[in-house]
């Protein structure tokens, strides 16, 4: 009885193995091919990194649109845009700020200014050393944000 009891575990804990290590194969390399943008950038600390860069190191220094953050938390529009960002990309995360719409009402954001943002995106992907295939995929899920956002000609 005591031997076959542990024959039984020694059974399941190599089921248990065979199945982990084969379960592990099967997965696609973190950032590899079939993985998803989000892997592809890094994950969350890659994505919140060029977030605090985008918004402190371009946004905050290009006189185009600066202005327009004069009076935001930038601590609370790091950590939403992080957090949009990782959920359209595919993460884990959940964005819980206002929707576009809302967010950007009154502004009078024009096409001019969206662009210039877009062109700070850029230039902290380059400074991340994000591949072009993955910044034009980045920008292709914003791009459609487009018209909630801008409301003045
Ligand atoms: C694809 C482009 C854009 C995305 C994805 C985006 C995303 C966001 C997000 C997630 C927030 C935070 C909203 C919240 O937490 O309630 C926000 C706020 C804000 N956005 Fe945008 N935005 C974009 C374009 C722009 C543009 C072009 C401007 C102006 C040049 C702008 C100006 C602002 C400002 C000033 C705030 C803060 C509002 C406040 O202080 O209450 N955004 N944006």
């Amino acid at each position: 009885m005591q031997l076959r009891m542990i024959s039984i575990s020694v059974l399941l804990a190599a089921s248990a193995w065979a199945c982990g290590a084969k379960a592990k194969g099967s997965e696609p390399p973190a950032g590899g091919a079939g993985a998803s943008l989000y892997d592809r950038l890094g994950g969350k600390d890659a994505i919140t990194a060029v977030v605090v860069d985008f918004v402190e190191q371009r946004v905050a220094k290009d006189a185009r649109i600066n202005a327009f953050f004069a009076t935001t938390d930038i601590a609370r529009l790091e950590a939403g845009l992080a957090d949009q960002i990782c959920e359209a990309t595919g993460g884990p995360c959940k964005y819980t700020g206002r929707d576009m719409k809302t967010a950007h009402a009154g502004m009078g954001v024009k096409d001019a200014d969206f662009k210039a943002l877009v062109e700070d995106l850029k230039m902290s992907l380059d400074h991340f050393k994000v591949p072009a295939r993955e910044q034009q995929e980045l920008i292709g899920k914003l791009a459609p944000m487009h018209d909630d956002i801008v409301t003045a000609k």
